[in-house]
Order: structure tokens, then C-alpha cells, then sequence
């Protein structure tokens, strides 16, 4: 049978009296664009509209844009083991196997209604804040990144497709996580993956014959939380690997992860002006050359990670649900910078700042040193025997540039240039008085000497 349209669902969303066969969602409005079609936020499985209910309350509806067997027993076995448990970093969904009609054949098709998350995603909220320069609001994020993904290892669930467009940073700069059709809960351990991920969020050893395992999330996880550290520490990164070349993720693509060796942006991580971004840059470089299953909770990287061992945690972590970091920007707004406790800070300042702070004192225990933070259940706060184990590349691969870097290639740039600008000055003024005495001689030799 062939799948539906996505405009036979989208002309059924501008009459929900017929287009749903819930009574609720037939009250409801949809979101429209300027064309007056139906607004959707398309990802690769699924469209998103924006509607809402007779007392004005947002919702979000989902619709799927292929057809999948395994659907409605997945939603099930996962509302069911949601429901009693309460996950800052998720929200409340409904799946109805026959929930929404399409214009084509007229028959009801699956759809997923879930809490409308305000604000931007992931992608959206980091693009903003690098070109702003904020910061703060970066490494807060780093530090809320891991709440977020110990919260779900607490729980037993995996995300399975953790990625730019699946986090969305709420207005008051909360994580939520959206799009769970590759979730898997303890009893959906060992089955078929529904999907692979989005690459390169995904280690390159998962593919269709995957299975759900409880370390699925493990290597994305690690990627953003990385690439968010690396931000902070030079915004700049985005401009250069993002911006600059249109590319839609964050950083990372596959081709830095299959050939380190020769990625540019391995080579600028390396020169990181944060030491502990240059070491898990260098370790997660090497996961890729580990067995799947064998790449470590996130907890378990960052104590096997060089910079943070022996290093002072903070007694605990900032709260991801108090979290200050700021979020783009109010939701209908334009854009606010000041609304970031970073904005009006130069980026190079403060990652000149913080990298002399790394120096002095070595791993800071503020916010933006998550790194090697506490569990709040306490767990993983052992030393792993795996803990700074050297992980050999895999034959043919070519080896890993060292961590050690020259020292004049840690220095950041920027104090470099301006001792080359000074000598550059110094020079021309040298030059200007030579050139003056050598006028005056010449005046001198001809007006006065007879
Ligand atoms: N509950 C939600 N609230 C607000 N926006 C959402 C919600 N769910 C999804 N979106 C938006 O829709 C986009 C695509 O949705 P997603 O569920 O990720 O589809 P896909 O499975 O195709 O990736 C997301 O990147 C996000 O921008
Ligand atoms: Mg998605």
C-alpha cells in the first residue's frame, strides 16, 4: 500500500473536523504559513506542525512520512514504561495508530501528538551563541548536556538518535529531547533498531543490523558534548566548520572521524586553547577505531580523560532544571544577545581568559569544567581500570596525531599576531627616523656644507 503524501495530510490539517478521528483534536487549530498552508518542520522520518487546542494550549503533531510495522508496539512498550517516571528531558506523547486521515484514500494513518517544546534546536540555539560569542551560555550548556544524558542512563532509556535536530533548548534554556522512534527501554533491549542515527552523531560501526543496547547513546552523547565544550572555548569553530561552508551539523563529519589524521578540524581541536578540549578531542577521535559496544558512558570517558583526572569537582552539579544559560531568545522575538549572561563579552577574551585560567590552576571547577563532575546518584566517581588505557588505532588506519602539541602551537593566536604586529610597528618606526636623519644629512650636505 502506498504511503500518503505529505500534502494529503497537510490539506487534511487545514480541516481538522475531518482530518482527525480524535474529538479533542478535531477542535483544534493548526499553525499556517504565509501561504496559508499548514507550517511544517520537516526531519528525514517525520513533519511537525505546531497546533492548537480550543483553550489556546500548544501541541505538536506529528506525521509520519513512511510507513513502519514495528511503530505501534514501539510507542506502546515505550509510553508504558514512561509513564510513571518523571524525565526533565522529555515530554509527554500520545500515539494513535489511526489517528489522522489522509486526502488521498481517505483512510486514518498513524500520528504522534507530544507537548510543543518553544524555542530553537540545538542547531539553531548553537548558531546563535557562537556568532554572538556567548560563552558562558556555551559551557553552561556542556554542563546541562550531561545532566541531561545521566538522566537518561538513570532511567534506563536510550534515545538512540541523539542529534542537532532532536535536542531543542527551551526559552528558559532547558534541554528537551524530541523525535523517539529509535528509543529503547530496558524491555526493548536486544531488539532491531528501527532507524541508524543520523551521521556523524553515530559511531560508524552501528548500522541496520544494530541492535538496541544500553551504551547506544554513548558516542553521541560524547560528539556533543565535545563539540559544546570546543564552542565555548572558541566560538569561532561554527564560523569556520559550519557557517562558512553551509553544512548542517554540528562540526563533526564522518570523513574527520574516518581520517583524523588529515581533518582540519582535528588539527584546530588540537590547538584548542582549553587543555581538557584538546585531550577529549583526542579521545573521542580514537572511539571510532573501538568496537561499538566497547565506547564508554560519557562518565566513564571523562575520568579516562587526561586534563580531568585527579581533578576538584564541584560538590554538585549546577542544576539542568535551575540552569541560568540563556536561550536564544525570547519565542517571537528577534533576537536578543542580551538576554546571555556572555553576550557582551568578546569570545576571544574569554577564551583567552579561561585558557590562562586552565594553566594556572588546571581543570576549573565552575560550570564550564563539567567535565569529570559528579553522578548525582554518586556513580562512576571510581577510577576505571579502563581509565587512561591507550587504545591502539586499528591496523591500516593511520595513527592519531599526538596529543602532545609544540607549545607554540597551543598558544592561542591571538597573542601571537600582536607580538608580530608590535615588532611590524617597531620596525616601521625604526625605519621612519632612519629615513628623517638620512634627509637631514642630505640638506645638510647641500645647503650648508660650502
Ligand atoms: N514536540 C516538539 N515541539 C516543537 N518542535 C518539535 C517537536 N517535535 C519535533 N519538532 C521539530 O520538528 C523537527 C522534526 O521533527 P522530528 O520528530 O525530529 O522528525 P524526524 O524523525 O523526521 O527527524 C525537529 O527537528 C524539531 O525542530
Ligand atoms: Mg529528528
Amino acid at each position: 500500500m502506498a504511503w500518503p503524501l505529505l500534502s494529503h495530510f497537510a490539506s487534511m490539517l487545514k480541516n481538522p473536523q475531518v482530518g482527525f478521528s480524535d474529538p479533542e483534536l478535531k477542535q483544534c487549530t493548526v499553525e499556517m504559513n504565509h501561504l496559508g498552508q499548514p507550517k511544517a518542520r520537516s526531519g528525514n522520518f517525520a513533519t511537525v506542525y505546531r497546533g492548537f487546542r480550543p483553550d489556546g494550549k500548544e501541541f505538536a503533531i506529528r506525521v509520519f512520512n513512511r510507513r513502519q510495522d514495528e511503530r505501534l508496539e514501539h510507542y506502546r512498550t515505550i509510553s508504558e514504561y514512561l509513564q510513571d517516571r518523571s524525565m526533565s528531558s522529555m515530554v509527554r506523547f500520545k500515539y494513535d495508530q489511526q489517528g489522522i486521515r489522509s486526502a488521498g484514500d481517505g483512510k486514518l494513518y498513524p500520528l504522534l501528538t507530544m507537548d510543543w517544546v518553544p524555542g530553537d534546536t540545538l542547531f539553531e540555539w548553537l548558531g546563535f551563541n557562537c556568532r554572538e560569542g556567548c560563552v558562558r551560555a556555551l559551557s553552561m550548556a556542556a554542563g546541562d548536556w550531561l545532566n541531561l544524558v545521566r538522566e537518561l542512563a538513570d532511567h534506563g532509556v536510550v534515545h538512540g538518535d541523539l542529534q542537532h535536530g532532536n535536542v531543542m533548548v527551551s526559552p528558559e534554556g532547558h534541554f528537551k529531547l524530541v523525535d523517539y522512534d529509535c528509543m529503547g527501554v530496558p524491555s526493548l533491549i536486544g531488539r532491531r533498531n528501527l532507524e541508524t542515527g543520523l551521521p556523524p552523531y553515530q559511531h560508524p560501526g552501528r548500522n541496520g543490523d544494530t541492535c538496541l543496547f544500553s551504551g547506544l547513546d554513548n558516542f553521541s552523547a560524547i560528539v556533543i558534548y565535545v563539540a559544546l565544550r570546543a564552542l565555548a572555548a572558541s566560538p569561532g569553530l561554527w564560523r569556520v566548520y559550519v557557517d562558512k561552508i553551509g553544512y548542517d551539523r554540528i562540526l563533526f563529519r564522518e570523513d574527520d572521524f574516518r581520517e583524523p589524521a588529515s581533518s582540519p578540524l582535528y588539527r584546530d581541536l588540537a590547538k584548542s586553547p582549553d587543555e581538557q578540549v584538546r585531550d577529549l578531542a583526542h579521545d573521542l577521535f580514537e572511539l571510532p577505531s573501538r568496537d561499538l559496544r566497547d565506547v564508554p558512558p560519557i562518565d566513564e570517558f571523562l575520568q579516562g580523560c587526561k586534563s580531568s583526572r585527579g581533578a576538584v569537582v564541584p560538590a554538585q552539579p549546577h542544576s539542568f532544571r535551575n540552569a541560568a544559560f540563556p536561550s536564544t531568545r525570547p519565542v517571537g522575538t528577534g533576537r536578543n544577545p542580551s538576554q546571555s549572561p556572555g553576550a557582551h563579552v568578546r569570545p576571544e577574551t574569554k577564551a583567552k581568559a579561561a585558557s590562562g585560567k586552565a594553566r594556572r590552576r588546571g581543570p576549573p571547577t565552575t560550570p564550564s569544567a563539567a567535565i569529570g563532575s559528579p553522578h548525582p546518584s554518586g556513580a562512576s566517581q571510581q577510577p576505571l581500570a579502563r581509565a587512561g588505557q591507550s587504545i591502539r588505532p586499528k591496523p591500516g588506519r593511520p595513527p592519531l596525531p599526538s596529543r602532545s602539541v609544540p607549545t607554540a602551537a597551543r598558544r592561542p593566536a591571538e597573542p601571537r599576531s600582536q607580538w608580530m604586529w608590535w615588532f611590524a610597528g617597531s620596525a616601521a618606526a625604526l625605519a621612519s627616523v632612519c629615513i628623517l636623519m638620512a634627509l637631514c644629512l642630505i640638506v645638510w650636505l647641500l645647503f650648508y656644507r660650502q
